[in-house]
């Protein structure tokens, strides 16, 4: 076990984030990079680390894809207009088509933005524009995103607290509950349904098959859009091209953001139908009504364009099925006699352990000492183990803390899985005796207070 130095960073701790140095250093994650390709992160000391967050869903095609690496480069050596504002970027035409082509259904127009927080924002905006109504319904647990739009949906009071007023009429249902979304859809007040089809930072909660198809027939029954945040879940991550697919659903909005343009340039996208398009953008005057600067950029339009090309050439969505069928069947196998593991779920390689509280009262005695610090403090202390003892990175969901993420690169090999599990298979074992997994987190806090 190798305890690294905590890193200085001055110029970042100087003048971009200092807490977040003060973090990573806490939890002894602070390693420099020097490379990263595929599900692979080389740190400067020469270690190996197998990435099995993806940056939240960002690097479906792995890291440094060489196709979109030489896309860029020879986007940029074309040195065709940047920025002009004031001319039609073919390029955004050719990805918005294959976009639209590939979600199906009524999205025939999109609107590209640069994150997942704008194309929430826009979201919000449009849907009011096309139904005349203000109110917006989110689920509880959900996660769209840290702009004033976005917090709005989003009912944790730890990410808002502080911010001041958030947008009124934003209403919130329970994540996969029927009954309640038809009492508040009934009262016609609201503009949009805005979910996640499967939770991410909620704790990678997959709905029951029939939710999302009866959620939009009562949408379509008292005139509310369906909007789905497949920020996380789309660009094969789970499969097909859009997570809603599976569950057969022709949404009226949909944003993507995260992968779209293969980890490299930020980019979002918002896909509408031609209702939503026209409500918006309904004449001349209204042209330029929704923009944003850098939204049709080149070379995130370029790397998306790329970055489709790649999923689809290497059939990663194929690939993510089959790849999740057998790390969801490999980590069951090894964990699931361990009392503390309540759950392995997913779809495609969003997966998620959820963990309980011990009933054994050598480890609930430390497993409470530890929620009383902070309620992260226990999934905070089984990443730490992950990263520095075992060379995995992942993370606990944001707005979960019980559940441990697992999702790689789409391009994940089964070797890579396996060491995975393997790795996931110890550190749960140290977990449920008395000893080290707990006096270390006690440290972990020590450290919290004292650095
Ligand atoms: C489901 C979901 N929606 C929206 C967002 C916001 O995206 P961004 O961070 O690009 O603004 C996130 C970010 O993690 C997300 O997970």
């Amino acid at each position: 076990m190798t305890v690294a130095a905590p890193a200085l960073c001055p110029l970042y701790s100087g003048h971009v984030n200092p807490q977040w140095v003060r973090l990573l250093n806490v939890l002894e994650m602070n390693v420099r990079y020097e490379r990263c390709a595929g599900a692979e992160l080389f740190t400067s000391d020469g270690r190996t680390i197998l990435d099995f967050l993806s940056g939240y869903c960002v690097h479906n095609i792995g890291h440094n894809h060489p196709d979109v690496l030489a896309a860029l480069k020879a986007e940029l050596d074309r040195q065709g207009p940047a920025m002009l504002q004031s001319h039609v970027p073919e390029l955004a035409g050719e990805l918005a088509e294959r976009l639209c082509e590939r979600a199906g259904g009524r999205l025939k127009k999109v609107f590209f933005c640069s994150s997942g927080s704008e194309g929430i924002e826009a979201a919000i905006k449009f849907s009011r524009a096309c139904t005349g109504r203000n109110g917006l319904l989110y689920a509880h647990g959900a996660f769209h995103g840290l702009t004033c739009g976005a917090l709005s949906i989003m009912g944790d009071p730890f990410w808002r607290s502080g911010f001041g007023p958030m947008l009124a009429d934003a209403e919130a249902v329970a994540f996969a509950d029927l009954a309640e979304l038809e009492v508040k859809l009934e009262t016609r007040r609201f503009a949009a349904l805005i979910l996640e089809p499967i939770q991410g930072q909620g704790g990678i909660r997959v709905p029951a098959p029939a939710y999302l198809q009866k959620a939009q027939t009562l949408c379509r029954r008292y005139g509310t859009l369906l909007a789905l945040d497949e920020v996380q879940t789309g660009m094969y991550r789970t499969g097909p091209f859009l997570a809603g697919s599976d569950y057969g659903v022709e949404p009226d909005i949909v944003v993507l953001a995260k992968a779209l343009s293969g980890g490299l340039i930020p980019s979002g996208a918002l896909l509408m139908s031609d209702a939503v398009y026209d409500s918006v953008y309904r004449s001349l005057q209204r042209a330029i009504i929704h923009t944003s600067t850098f939204s049709e950029n080149r070379l995130a339009m370029r790397a998306g364009l790329a970055t489709l090309k790649v999923l689809e050439r290497e059939r990663l969505g194929e690939r993510a099925v089959a790849a999740g069928e057998y790390l969801r069947l490999r980590l069951r196998e090894a964990l699931s006699n361990y009392e503390m593991v309540k759950e392995i779920s997913g779809a495609g390689l969003l997966n998620g352990i959820e963990f309980r509280a011990p009933a054994k009262l050598s480890l609930r005695i430390p497993f409470e000492a530890f929620s009383k610090i902070h309620p992260g403090m226990f999934g905070q202390a089984l990443v730490m183990r992950l990263f520095r003892d075992k060379g995995m990175l992942t993370q606990i969901c944001g707005n979960n803390f019980m559940v441990l993420k697992a999702a790689p690169p789409l391009i994940v090999e089964e070797r890579q899985i396996d060491e995975f599990v393997r790795a996931a298979a110890d550190v749960v074992e140290l977990m449920h005796s008395p000893g080290a997994f707990w006096s270390e987190a006690l440290g972990l806090a020590q450290r919290a207070i004292l650095s």
